[in-house]
């Protein structure tokens, strides 16, 4: 929080010494540094940075849920940490009862809340910490967060979720969890990520 005050403070004395009213530079540069500061904020809030899964990525994922049928018509899928939505948006197509995507950043919320309302997608968004969340229906959650924060979230669908429910983690595995699938990210490459898919 300083570190934005002291931020601020500076832009406002260059602005000052400067007059730039209608510099183009200037007003650039405070984009680009509230954009920064912004995810300051949020990282410190969450502990998680804003790293979005690769589109490409989230277009296998979802066909192979289709192909393993992983997914039907009664199936609940939570996407905690949902950024823009893509998963959940994604993951529609394959026409499952229920997609809930959980974010605790205001600016992607409202992007993804009102991106369901305009393309009149039965996706819901909530802003709400997940762990604050009832997830006790769900069949698969996706999640790509930090190891720490997965660990302490694994606890809680354990604990809350029924026996079958599927974890589906991007980028590293678990300890103390049933692995029951490793799906590489990229299959075209050698030294590609994984998905992890655990059951509870
Ligand atoms: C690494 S990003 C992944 C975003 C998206 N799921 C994707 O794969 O593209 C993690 C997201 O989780 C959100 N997040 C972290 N902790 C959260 C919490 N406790 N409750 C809700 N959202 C959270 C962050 O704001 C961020 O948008």
């Amino acid at each position: 929080m300083r570190l934005v005050v002291i931020v601020w403070f500076l832009l406002i004395q260059l602005a000052n010494v400067n007059n730039m009213g209608n510099n183009i530079l200037f007003f650039t540069l405070l984009c680009a540094i509230s954009i920064l500061l912004y995810h300051i904020v949020l990282y410190f809030t969450t502990r998680v940075p804003m790293i979005i899964t690769p589109r490409g990525y989230i277009k296998d994922l979802v066909k192979d849920l289709q192909n393993s049928k992983l997914v039907n018509s009664k199936s609940i899928i939570y996407e905690l940490g949902s950024a823009w939505g893509n998963f959940s948006f994604s993951v529609q197509k394959l026409q499952p009862s229920k997609i809930v995507g959980y974010e605790l950043s205001p600016v992607h919320f409202i992007y993804s809340y009102l991106k369901a309302k305009f393309k009149r997608s039965a996706v819901q968004f909530k802003m709400q910490d997940f762990f604050k969340a009832d997830i006790s229906d769900a069949d698969i959650i996706y999640v790509y967060l930090m190891p720490k924060i997965v660990a302490k979230l694994w606890q809680k669908i354990k604990t809350e979720c029924k026996p079958g429910t599927i974890m589906i983690l991007l980028g590293h595995d678990i300890k103390g969890g049933q692995l029951i699938k490793k799906l590489k990210t990229d299959s075209q490459k050698i030294n590609s990520t994984f998905y992890y898919f655990y059951r509870v």
